[in-house]
């Protein structure tokens, strides 16, 4: 799928009642089936920017178009159906459900039930990450990287058309690290999936054709917290 942002501002209300931007994009495109590393600094907005991308945060201002479809526009049951159906989201804290195994939370992520066919596909999405010996185990019984590996494996489980990836590399070793952005991308040249993956890592993101500085097109990231504009 094609992305596109138009003038889209985001601010948050800090504690003491003023108004914190985060951020502030003329435009930003990814074409379909493109591969970009975002890198930026530290509150930097980098994860607002993906929650804006997906919807799970609506911006202050402008617009969120994916393919011909216009996200900032649809009521938030609609937005909240087309995110599950169309994006997938590897979110930097893994949003793993506590109570449900590995192989229960990638069957999580499939929004259609298809019996047999999802557990299939849950199956070697986890072996894919090389947790095909921790179905059985939940969040809290998994290594930080092998919760890391879930979350991929939920990610990818619904076919997404679209990609979103925070930092999916950060809490693992190097060999692990190459292993998931491997992973990551072959699952999407194969699916022609749109990638946008957040990294720190020069090496990471020094393997994309494209690499976006969020602070040369985010005019907010300029301001000081706390500055009076
Ligand atoms: N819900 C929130 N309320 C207020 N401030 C927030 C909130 N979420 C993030 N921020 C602030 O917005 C800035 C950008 O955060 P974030 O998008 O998480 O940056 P990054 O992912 O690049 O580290 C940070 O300074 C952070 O403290
Ligand atoms: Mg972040």
């Amino acid at each position: 799928m094609s992305l596109l942002l138009e003038n889209i501002r985001k601010s948050y209300r800090e504690p003491d009642g003023g108004s914190l931007p985060v951020l502030e994009i003329e435009r930003f495109e990814l074409g379909h089936g493109e591969q970009v590393a975002l890198v930026g600094a530290s509150g930097g907005g980098k994860t607002t920017l993906l929650n804006v991308i997906s919807g799970i945060t609506a911006p202050d201002a402008g617009r969120v178009v994916i393919d011909d479809t216009e996200v900032t526009g649809m009521p938030e049951p609609v937005r909240d159906r087309f995110r599950a159906e169309r994006i997938g989201f590897v979110y930097q804290t893994f949003n793993l459900l506590p109570a449900f195994t590995a192989l229960e939370n990638v069957l999580l992520g499939m929004s259609f039930s298809r019996g047999r066919a999802d557990r299939d596909r849950a199956l070697q999405l986890l072996e894919s990450v090389g947790l095909s010996h921790r179905l059985d185990h939940r969040p809290g019984q998994l290594s930080v990287g092998e919760q890391q590996r879930v979350a991929v494996a939920r990610a990818l489980a619904n076919q997404p058309s679209l990609l979103l990836a925070d930092e999916p590399t950060a809490n693992v070793d190097l060999a692990n690290q190459q292993t998931i952005l491997d992973l990551v991308r072959s699952a999407c040249t194969t699916g022609n999936v749109s990638l946008l993956l957040v990294t720190h890592a020069h090496d990471v993101a020094g393997q994309f054709d494209r690499i976006e500085r969020l602070d040369e097109f985010n005019t907010a990231a300029t301001i000081t917290p706390g500055a009076t504009p």
